[in-house]
């Protein structure tokens, strides 16, 4: 797009801010989007005939596979080799290219029978040939369903959409760094994530209700097949790099995302702010922005505000922990609007109570 049509369209700045393809989207990372699977009927079945081992993956591994086949990890073509991994685990780097990549993706396998070489091999043959039936959408149909030429703000979460979520990615639109006419992604992770946190499956649903009863044309919704790590402040540069390679350009980060407790000690393993800190310092080098939010707390008088304000107006602010939550699913108690959408509620004690009959 032109600066004056730019300009017409009521954008600040008339360049977008962010190295764009011939479709006007956000370059993907490394600058071309993989896509791994094989058409050619001879080469599928060379590469059967080739297989050396067969392999049942993990359901976090099948994520990787399902990630590496629609291009999710570009520029990955594989699982990293012990050279890429080592790269990736010291520089957060990928060796020739130097491009950032913030966590390693190897194929995980305790078979002693199959060597590094034969692991590249055959990780090939099953992304190549495995048609994932998933219901998560590729990166290039997410693309497709994005506003050229302007700001893309994606939303990472791994737990039911509250509140405090809706809160959060409602206001990014309106975010001092974000253009008008921007959209808001939703995108969830639907893979394993911690074990005391709701399931893919039943997230999933929760999900599609409130997609349902928001009805909002500035909110897009996907799903990614991603288990959760909870790695901090390197998980957050994983998600900006794949989220780049489905046309985001935007990121939004909280307090302590993807963050963990420590098995020693049971505290918070990362500072509240680490992962956010460190995503803001290395979005230039993405080509992306951060839209990153204080921690914000619902309070009587004024709603939800961020927690240095509630503290400074002496403002009472309401609590309700994960664990609290739960509690109230089971035991049927009445849990507050402020904190969570009714229609999610409906479908979690759904949930709940199929799985206490089962
Ligand atoms: S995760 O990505 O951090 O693992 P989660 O579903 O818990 O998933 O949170 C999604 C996003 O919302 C993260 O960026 C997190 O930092 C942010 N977030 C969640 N609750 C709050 C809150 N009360 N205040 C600010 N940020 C929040």
């Amino acid at each position: 797009m032109g600066a004056a049509q730019a300009a017409r369209r009521g954008f600040a700045s008339a360049a977008a801010p962010f190295a764009t393809d011939s479709t006007g989207r956000i370059l993907p990372h490394g600058g071309e989007l993989k896509n791994l699977f094989v058409t050619d009927a001879a080469l599928k079945q060379d590469l059967i005939a080739s297989c050396k081992h067969q392999k049942e993956c993990s359901d976090r591994n099948a994520c990787d596979v399902e990630l590496l086949s629609v291009g999710g990890f570009s520029p990955l073509s594989g699982f990293m080799n012990q050279d890429v991994y080592d790269n990736v685990v010291q520089h957060m780097r990928l060796p020739t290219s130097n491009l950032i990549f913030g966590l390693p993706v190897v194929l995980d396998s305790d078979d002693s029978a199959i060597k590094e070489g034969d692991r590249e091999r055959d990780a090939s043959f099953a992304h190549l040939t495995t048609h994932p039936v998933s219901p998560c959408a590729t990166p290039a149909e997410v693309r497709e369903t994005l506003p050229p030429h302007q700001d893309v703000v994606v939303f990472q979460c791994r737990n039911p959409v509250h509140r405090a979520h809706y809160e959060l990615f409602t206001r990014a639109l309106h975010a001092p760094n974000v253009r008008s006419g921007a959209v808001c992604l939703v995108h969830p992770t639907c893979g394993p994530t911690q074990d005391d946190d709701i399931p893919g499956i039943v997230r999933f649903h929760t999900y599609e209700v409130l997609k349902a009863e928001l009805q909002n044309p500035a909110i897009k919704w996907a799903y990614l097949p991603y288990s959760m790590h909870m790695a901090g402040p390197r998980e957050a540069i994983q998600h900006m790099l794949i989220r780049k390679n489905y046309g985001c350009t935007h990121f939004i980060v909280g307090r302590d995302m993807a963050g963990s407790k420590s098995s020693l000690s049971g505290e918070d393993f990362y500072g509240l702010y680490d992962a956010q800190n460190f995503a803001k310092e290395h979005a230039p080098e993405l080509g992306m922005q951060t839209v990153p939010s204080a921690d914000v707390v619902y309070t009587q008088e004024q709603g939800y505000v961020t927690a240095d304000v509630a503290k400074k107006s002496g403002l009472s602010v309401q609590k309700l922990s994960g664990t609290k939550f739960r509690q109230m699913l089971r035991s049927g108690a009445d849990i507050p609007e402020w904190f969570a959408f009714s229609s999610v509620v409906k479908v979690l004690r759904e949930h709940t109570k199929a799985s206490s009959e089962a």
